[in-house]
This record gives C-alpha cells, sequence and structure tokens, in this order.
C-alpha cells in the first residue's frame, strides 16, 4: 500500500465507525494566535472540547476524522536520523462527547491490528497525579481485555498539551510498533481531553497552572503518518518511503556513495535534511508563509537556508524550488493548494536560494577566518593568518545580521572548515561548551537588536519613516489610499501583506489569490486619483488601542500595538473616513500634494500574494 491508499483508508475506516471526514486546517493556526504553527490535528477543535462550539452543529456529527499538516520545528537538530521530520502528517480521529476511552481504544487495536497487520509491541498509560489526576486504570483494563501482554506505566510523557497559552488537556494512552529497522516507536497516541489547562505547559510542569474538569470527555487520537508508513512498508526511516522515494532520487541521481565511503553518513544526512526542509518550506509557501526576518517567516527563511546550505555542501546539485512538482503530485490528493500554487511557490523558493547563494559566499569567508583564528594562527602553507574576526558571539551576529547566516549555519559551517583545514590529525569540532557560551553571547546581541528596532519602531509612531523627504511623504500616503482603494474596488477583505517606499515609488503587498484584471487596475489607479482631486484632509489622532480597534482602522497582521497608538485618519468633506491606518506617519496634510498616481507593475510575489508598484508623476 502506498500512502496515499494508507491515508485514505485510516479516513474510510473511521467514517465506517461514524466520523465525519474533514480537511486539514492550515498550518498557520487560524484561532489560536499563541502558536506559530499548527503542531497537532486536534488545534483546529479546541473550542469543541471545551463547549464554545457544537460539532454537530458545525459537522452534522460529534466524531471527526483527519489528516491534519503539522510543523514541529522544536527537533529540527535531529532531522536528518530515521524518523524526525519538521513537517508531519497526523492521522486523526476526535470525538466531542461521542465516545470514551473503550471504543477510542478498540478502534486504534483494530486498525493497527486488523486493518493494517501491525503488531503492538507494547502500549502505555498515564500513572496519574497525585490528588490532581487519577491513574487511568480504565485504559489499562482494556488493554488487558484485548490481549495486550506489555502494557507499561508512565508520567508526564503520557499527559497531553496543553497547545498554546492555555487549553483542553489529558491522559493519553500510546501504541509503540515496531519499524522496518526492528526499533520501537510510538505510533499512536490516544489523548483523553478530560481537563482545561489556564496556562501554557511549561506552567502545567512547574505547577502554576491549573486544571479544571471539562463537562465532556473528548477524544483526541494522533498517529504520525511518515512513521507508520515506515512501520507497514518495512523501510529503515521515513526517508525511504514512497513518500519521499522519488525526491531522493532527484537530490542524488546517481544514488548514495558506498557505505564504506567517509562522506556516505554525511551525505545521507544532508540528503535528508534538503528532502525535509524544502518539503516543509513548500507546505508553508502553500499556506501563505512568506520568507522574513521574524516569526514564522523567520523559521521558513532558516528551513530554506539550512536545505540550501546542505545542498551546497555536499555537491547537491538541485535546489528546494526543483522539488516543487513532485511534492506536489504526491500530495494532490489531499494538499491541492501545492499543485495549484506551484509556480508562485517555486518563485518564492528561487528567490530566497539565490539571495542567500549570493552572500553564503562571502559569510564563508570571514566564518573561515574565524575558525582558523580559534586554534591556528597559520594557514596550511605557514603563512600567518590575518585575523579580522575572532570567534565570539558578538562576531557570530556580525555575520548574521550582515550576510545572514542563522547561527546554527555558523556553527556547522565552523566545524566543517575546522575539520577540513585539520588534514585529518586535528578532528576538532566546536564542544557543546564552547557552542553554548557562543550562543549566549550572540543571544546578548540579537536582544540589543531587537531592542534597538523597537525603539525605531516608537521612533517610527512620533513621526519618521526612515530617511523620509518629501517623496516619500507623498508615496506614503499614497499607499494609504491603494490599500484602501483595493478594498473598494477589489474586496473589504484585502489585507495588506507588506510594504516598502523609496523615493521612487511606493510597493504594497496583500494577500489576493489571483492576478488583477487591467479593468482592476484602471479602477483602483482612478479611485486614489478621484481622492486626490477631492483634495481631502489627512488627520493624525491619538487614541486607545480598543477605541483604534473599534473603529476599524487597519492593523498589520501580527503587529503588537502599545496602548496608545497613532491613526491617520482621510476624510471627505462629511468627515467620513475613506482611509484610517495605524500609523506613525508621517504623511502629507491634504491629499491634493499627492499629483497624479499610476500603477506601474503588478505581480505575484508568492501563493495568495500579489504586489503592486506604484508611482506618483
Ligand atoms: N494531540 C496528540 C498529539 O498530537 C494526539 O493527537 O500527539
Amino acid at each position: 500500500m502506498d500512502s496515499n491508499a494508507i491515508r485514505r483508508k485510516f479516513l474510510e475506516f473511521f467514517k465506517s465507525k461514524g466520523h465525519v471526514i474533514r480537511p486539514s486546517s492550515s498550518l498557520i493556526p487560524q484561532n489560536d494566535s499563541s502558536v506559530l504553527f499548527t503542531t497537532a490535528g486536534m488545534q483546529q477543535f479546541k473550542p469543541y472540547y471545551t463547549g464554545e462550539k457544537d460539532a454537530e452543529k458545525d459537522f452534522g456529527s460529534k466524531n471527526i476524522t483527519t489528516a491534519q499538516k503539522c510543523v514541529r520545528t522544536g527537533d529540527i537538530d535531529e532531522v536528518g536520523d530515521a524518523t524526525h521530520c519538521t513537517f508531519l502528517e497526523m492521522l486523526g480521529n476526535f470525538s466531542f462527547g461521542g465516545y470514551g476511552r473503550e471504543k477510542a481504544i478498540t478502534y486504534a487495536h483494530q486498525f493497527i491490528t486488523e486493518e493494517l497487520g501491525l503488531e503492538i509491541s507494547y502500549v502505555t498509560f498515564y500513572r496519574g497525579l497525585k490528588d490532581v489526576v487519577p491513574r487511568d486504570e480504565e485504559s489499562k483494563n482494556i488493554w488487558t481485555k484485548l490481549g495486550i501482554k506489555d502494557i507499561r506505566e508512565d508520567g508526564a510523557d503520557v499527559f497531553w498539551g496543553p497547545t498554546g497559552d492555555s487549553g483542553p488537556c489529558g491522559p493519553t494512552t500510546e501504541i509503540y510498533c515496531k519499524n522496518g529497522a526492528g526499533q520501537d516507536v510510538e505510533t499512536w497516541n490516544i489523548v483523553f481531553n478530560e481537563y482545561f489547562c489556564n496556562g501554557p505547559r511549561e506552567k502545567l510542569d512547574r505547577g502554576e497552572a491549573t486544571l479544571t474538569k471539562l463537562d465532556i470527555l473528548g477524544i483526541d487520537t494522533g498517529m504520525g503518518f511518515e512513521r507508520l508508513l515506515a512501520s507497514i512498508q518495512k523501510k529503515e526511516s521515513v526517508y525511504e518511503t514512497d513518500l519521499f522515494e522519488a525526491i531522493m532520487s532527484i537530490i542524488f541521481p546517481q544514488g548514495l556513495p558506498p557505505k564504506d565511503n567517509w562522506v556516505y553518513e554525511k551525505n545521507v544526512k544532508a540528503s535528508r535534511i534538503v528532502a525535509d526542509h524544502s518539503r516543509t518550506a513548500i507546505l508553508m509557501i502553500s499556506d501563505g508563509v512568506l520568507p522574513s526576518n521574524t516569526s514564522r517567516g523567520y523559521v521558513l527563511r532558516r528551513l530554506i537556508r539550512r536545505a540550501v546550505f546542505n545542498c551546497h555542501e555536499n555537491n547537491i546539485q538541485i535546489m528546494p524550488h526543483h522539488l516543487v512538482e513532485v511534492f506536489a503530485k504526491k500530495y494532490n490528493d489531499v494538499y491541492p493548494e501545492i499543485f495549484n500554487q506551484k509556480d508562485e511557490i517555486i518563485k518564492v523558493l528561487s528567490d530566497e536560494e539565490l539571495k542567500f547563494l549570493k552572500t553564503l559566499k562571502e559569510g564563508q569567508k570571514e566564518l573561515e577566518k574565524m575558525a582558523m583564528a580559534l586554534w591556528d594562527k597559520y594557514d596550511s602553507f605557514g603563512k600567518p593568518i590575518e585575523i579580522t574576526l575572532p570567534l565570539n558571539g558578538q562576531n557570530l551576529f556580525f555575520i548574521y545580521s550582515t550576510y545572514g547566516f542563522p547561527f546554527e549555519l555558523s556553527i556547522e559551517e565552523i566545524n566543517k572548515i575546522r575539520l577540513h583545514l585539520s588534514h585529518g590529525y586535528k578532528y576538532e569540532v566546536l564542544s557543546d561548551t564552547e557552542v553554548k557560551k557562543l550562543k549566549e553571547e550572540f543571544d546578548v546581541e540579537m536582544k540589543k537588536h531587537q531592542e534597538l528596532s523597537r525603539t525605531s519602531s516608537v521612533g517610527m509612531f512620533k513621526g519618521g519613516l526612515a530617511n523620509h523627504n518629501e517623496k516619500t511623504v507623498r508615496l506614503h500616503t499614497a499607499h494609504h489610499l491603494l490599500l484602501a482603494a483595493l478594498q473598494a474596488v477589489l474586496s473589504p477583505e484585502i489585507k495588506q501583506k507588506g510594504s516598502n517606499i523609496t523615493e521612487e515609488r511606493l510597493r504594497l503587498d496583500f494577500a489576493f489569490p489571483r492576478k488583477m484584471e487591467d479593468v482592476e487596475k484602471k479602477k483602483v489607479e482612478d479611485w486614489v486619483n478621484e481622492k486626490i482631486k477631492q483634495s481631502l484632509n489627512v488627520i493624525r489622532r491619538e487614541m486607545p488601542l480598543a477605541e483604534a480597534e473599534k473603529l476599524g482602522a487597519q492593523m498589520e497582521f501580527g503587529a503588537k500595538y502599545g496602548d496608545t497608538v497613532s491613526v491617520y485618519f482621510i476624510e471627505d468633506e462629511k468627515g467620513e473616513a475613506v482611509s484610517k491606518e495605524f500609523c506613525g506617519g508621517p504623511h502629507v496634510t491634504n491629499t491634493k500634494e499627492l499629483g497624479n498616481f499610476k500603477i506601474q507593475k503588478e505581480e505575484a510575489v508568492s501563493a495568495g500574494v500579489r504586489r503592486i508598484k506604484a508611482v506618483l508623476l
């Protein structure tokens, strides 16, 4: 059975048990701003466990089944081994009061042993937390009745959740099966969401959050799809399953070097990193994430750069964007959003790859000097090395901010250079203690930098586009009008995704699924020019954040604002706002100062994001 057949089999099995098949939610959590990515199948259902929402009303059933896209970057350093991936699919069945432990465990047992023909190595159950959560005798008894011999008691590892700031959580029982290498791997996690936790997991573990019993018992199960495939297809690693088969042969078309070649292990690891990180990047972009230096975009950027770096270092002749087609086809059954946006995804990846490759060379030169400074003052010809950058966290930060090398890449690179320069006799890579110290220094620099940029954005509220002059100020006001025009012409839902203003032009990125038609562009231009002609006043008002939100002022998605904010209004003669945006300014005082507005270009930046460049003539 290939991956598509197994996924289908799972969903159909639970359908036959009275579950409704629902689509995966986006990798960008829709109802939980406290987490960057969707990490579990249950996340989209949080309100159904707490009773805020009613599944029967929304889906026609209390029982749901999904294959959910998840991103878990916590183990990014483990990627390259047989099992870890930064993207994974979770096969899950969920119930909000529809059934309890008995059915949840029996379904899982039946699916694993009868439908898939796998043998269960052992199962676990929760030992309880004194005076707070009772020991899970019921699960233990159900497993015994089902004939499982090896039933192991466990602690915090078999208590799930909550995800994010707070949420449903509860004891779990896990199923372990053998993978193709004969090792026992956690295959299925069956969670009984019986509690609501009012804090994040760290607080719960420290005893600083409280559990309240939920009204209904919720079922939340998750089976890591990649690992399951490795067990069913009897493969030693997830990268040998049919999900990755074609990808691996693109990465190394001639196959891997023989096992006794010293680069073998290095190449295996690199090919897995390239496959994994490219896949995650592709799925993230298909859900609307774009590379940037903050939050989700930074995670994406790091993944792409690590993939490119590993290609570069291992003579891999392809780049992540070459893998889009194959993944798009492989996932077309379940995640058609990749195929539907493949050209945009390829573009986002290629742009980012090029950007990184350019800086890679320069950064490498600097790192080489650092690496050598560490342990030798002379190069291999005995010539003194000119040490411009001693190895410390400050300089690693410099490398990061100038060349875009994330800390981890710099360390990898330094280790590589040291191994290379050691000519076989000084195999010294940085020790864990050295890396830790460098990271601490790096973090201090990073913090300083963040504080600085925060101060400068506070500065912006007081009135400062960097390097503003008359031209940029006019374009800035035109930018506000353009956003309002897009909302008036295309859809009131249009959201800004990014912006940039130079003396020559303005640039506005916004979420929109398709190319704009010529007549739409013309309408937008006319709308803006009409507002310019009407000589409207541009007014700045300071107000409490809550009030600005109530007025519906445009905010940048994900931005954090202080208690008092500055909002710019462009008002018509009746005092009605044609535009209102959170903004630090500066702006012209009247739109008549703008001249003639013209769109120069409208193009795709990435999946679902369009870019307009416009000028004032
Ligand atoms: N929420 C649990 C997990 O992700 C089970 O689905 O492991």
